[in-house]
Formats: C-alpha cells, sequence, structure tokens
C-alpha cells in the first residue's frame, strides 16, 4: 500500500448546514425559558464533555461500548466484505476508538479506504484523526466538523466510490422518534444500491442495568450531564450553580427510553446575561438533559423500513443485549 507523510493525509473541512440550525441562544430560549424545561444533548459535547463521553465508556456500568467493540472486533471482517467500502462516512465519530475494528479488516483483507469522521467537536476528532494516519499507512482521514442535523446533503463525498456510513454508540437512540426517522432518511439518501450503513443500537432490558449504565457509581455519567450547564455559563455568560443539580437516569418502559434529567437541590435564579434574561427554578424542578431510546429487534427492523431500508445483517452481543446492524437500500 501507499506510503505517504501523515499531514497530507489528514485533511479537514467544516459541513455547511443545509438548513438553518437553531443558535445555542435560540435553543435554550424555546427549552429553558418556558416549562417542561429540556435541552438539546449535542450541547454536552464541548471538549471537556467529550473526554467525560470517554470516561462514561470506561465505567464497568457502560456496557453498550463494550458490546459494540466486542461486536466490531468479531465481526469486522465480514463488516468490510459485505460492503467492500471506499468511503467509510462516521457520523458523531468521537474518539473512533471502535472504528479502529473496520480499518484493522480493511487492513488485512488489504482493501483500502478513505475516512471520513463526521462530528461537532472538533478537537477530539482531529486528534482521533492524527493517530489514525500514524498508524494506518495507507489511511487517508477527511475531518468533517460540523452539526450532523444540519442535514447531510452537503457532506462532500466524492460522487464515486462505494460507502459504508457508520453510526454507532447507540447516538441514533438520543433522538426523537420522528427526528431518528429524518435521520435515516437523510442517511438513505446518501447511499446507492451498493452502498451500506453500519448502525449500533442499545436494546430494551431490565430496569437496573440500563438504569446504572447510565448513572455509574463514581460520579462520571452525573459529571458529564452536569457539563451542559458549565458549557451554558461560559457560552451564555449564565450562572447555573452546577453544584446544586443532581443527575437522574430513569427508563420509561412504556416509551423504551433512558430519561436523563438534571433536578435542582433548591430554588434559585439563573442570570442569562448574553440573553438578558434570568429563570427562577423551583426547588425540586427538573430539566430534561437527554433521552437515549432503546429497540427491540422489531422496533428496530420498523424503524429502518420507514426510512426505506432494510436489515442485511444482525449481529448481537450478549443475549440480545445490543445490535450491530447492517443495513442496505429497500
Ligand atoms: N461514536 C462514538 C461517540 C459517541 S458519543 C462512540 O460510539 O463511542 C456521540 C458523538 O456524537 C460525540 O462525539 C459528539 O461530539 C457527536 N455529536 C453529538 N451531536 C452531534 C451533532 N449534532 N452533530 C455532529 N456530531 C454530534
Ligand atoms: N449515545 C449515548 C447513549 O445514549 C450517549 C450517552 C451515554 C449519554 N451516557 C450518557 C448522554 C449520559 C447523556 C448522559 O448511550
Amino acid at each position: 500500500m501507499t506510503n505517504s507523510p501523515t499531514g497530507a493525509r489528514l485533511t479537514s473541512t467544516h459541513v455547511v448546514p443545509d438548513r438553518p440550525l437553531a443558535s445555542l441562544a435560540d435553543d435554550v430560549r424555546a427549552g429553558l425559558l418556558t416549562r417542561p424545561r429540556w435541552l438539546s444533548p449535542k450541547y454536552f459535547y464541548d471538549d471537556h464533555g467529550s473526554a467525560l463521553f470517554e470516561a462514561i465508556c470506561a465505567t464497568p456500568e457502560y456496557y453498550p461500548s463494550r458490546s459494540e467493540a466486542a461486536l466490531l472486533a468479531a465481526h469486522g471482517r465480514t463488516i468490510i466484505e459485505a460492503s467492500s467500502p471506499e468511503h467509510i462516512l462516521e457520523l458523531g465519530s468521537g474518539s473512533s476508538r471502535k472504528t479502529r475494528h473496520l480499518l484493522d479488516a480493511c487492513d488485512v483483507l488489504n482493501r483500502p479506504c478513505r475516512y471520513w469522521p463526521f462530528d461537532v467537536s472538533a478537537q477530539m476528532m482531529l486528534d482521533a484523526g492524527a493517530e489514525l494516519v500514524a498508524d494506518y499507512d495507507w489511511l487517508t482521514v477527511h475531518a468533517l466538523i460540523g452539526d450532523y442535523t444540519g442535514g447531510l446533503s452537503t457532506v462532500p463525498l466524492p460522487e464515486d466510490g462505494r460507502r459504508l456510513i457508520v453510526f454507532l454508540g447507540g447516538t441514533l437512540g438520543n433522538f426523537e422518534p420522528a427526528d431518528a426517522l429524518a435521520m435515516l432518511e437523510q442517511i438513505a439518501a446518501l447511499m446507492r444500491d451498493d452502498d451500506r450503513l453500519l448502525l449500533g443500537i442499545d436494546r430494551v432490558k431490565d430496569t437496573a442495568t440500563l438504569e446504572a449504565a447510565y448513572d455509574d457509581a463514581q460520579g462520571v455519567t452525573a459529571d458529564f450531564n452536569r457539563n451542559v450547564l458549565r458549557v451554558l455559563n461560559r457560552e451564555l455568560e449564565a450562572d447555573f450553580p452546577v453544584e446544586a443539580y443532581r443527575h437522574r437516569a430513569l427508563f420509561d418502559r412504556d416509551n423504551a427510553r433512558i430519561e436523563m434529567r438534571l433536578t435542582a437541590d433548591y430554588a434559585h435564579r439563573v442570570r442569562l446575561a448574553a440573553l438578558d434574561t434570568a429563570i427562577d427554578i423551583d426547588a425540586g424542578e427538573e430539566i430534561v438533559t437527554e433521552f437515549s431510546h432503546k429497540f427491540t429487534p422489531d422496533t428496530l427492523r420498523a424503524l429502518l423500513n420507514a426510512a426505506g431500508l432494510a436489515m442485511d445483517r444482525h449481529f448481537e452481543a450478549d443475549g440480545g443485549a445490543y445490535s450491530l446492524v447492517l443495513a442496505r437500500r429497500a
């Protein structure tokens, strides 16, 4: 395989949204100034938040990351053989740690490809990209910096070449159902007949296992959840008393989702100087910060089908604790 200097093999581009995106200020006005209070999850991932997410993945309770890594290690070759990608586009790539199993399979099968990670967390992605081009001497990394909820039609993928679109970590489950469908439709619109989607999704299971995964004993997840308030304090010149908020993670079986909340210990007024406003928070009041939807094989298949996709292969970890699905256009 070719051997060019690493610098030439790592480039980055900002992806321009194909639709108007709400700003943090807009989202906060819409979500925090009225009840029930909620916040968009993408604001978790500043540099500190991205590092905390990596730490969540290392906690004993957060099984999804380990289950998914084990599936990729076991089936990476099968996935690469079945999809023969010339381009791997990964949404929400983070540290790209698990993606290495796919790149290892490309390596073993002598099938070089180009990797297109797409993430809002630019620093994390660029650091990961630098390590990848150093470790795989045939690899070119095109880091795509941006917000994938701004649409995928402006992603600068070349017209030619088979695509494998990778969306791991159960991140699709963080969308509300209608938004998850819209996201899958965006993905389907990028795919031709030979292209494949590799989707990692967490499964419905017993409440104790699920709630522990989102409320680890060391408190890393609690710190991650509260970090969103630090982001608001910094970006909107706000003064949330971060330590006054308790982290809660509850499984709502009717909606098949974990709901992450922050609960205020005592009543207080928060100033948001950049918005020239204030919010009065009551004692015990809650802010919903994140949903994490869990699926059954049936609900997963139905969602894919609704987006015009068909399940090709279904790999399951630990008796159905986690799913990795290879899908194609129906
Ligand atoms: N795929 C990795 C990381 C999952 S965490 C894993 O499985 O471990 C979710 C990732 O998606 C983070 O890296 C975060 O920065 C990114 N992300 C979240 N919302 C995003 C958005 N709207 N646009 C682009 N990236 C986003
Ligand atoms: N995609 C991850 C998930 O739903 C995101 C996540 C893990 C998360 N732990 C969290 C989000 C805690 C907010 C709080 O599993």
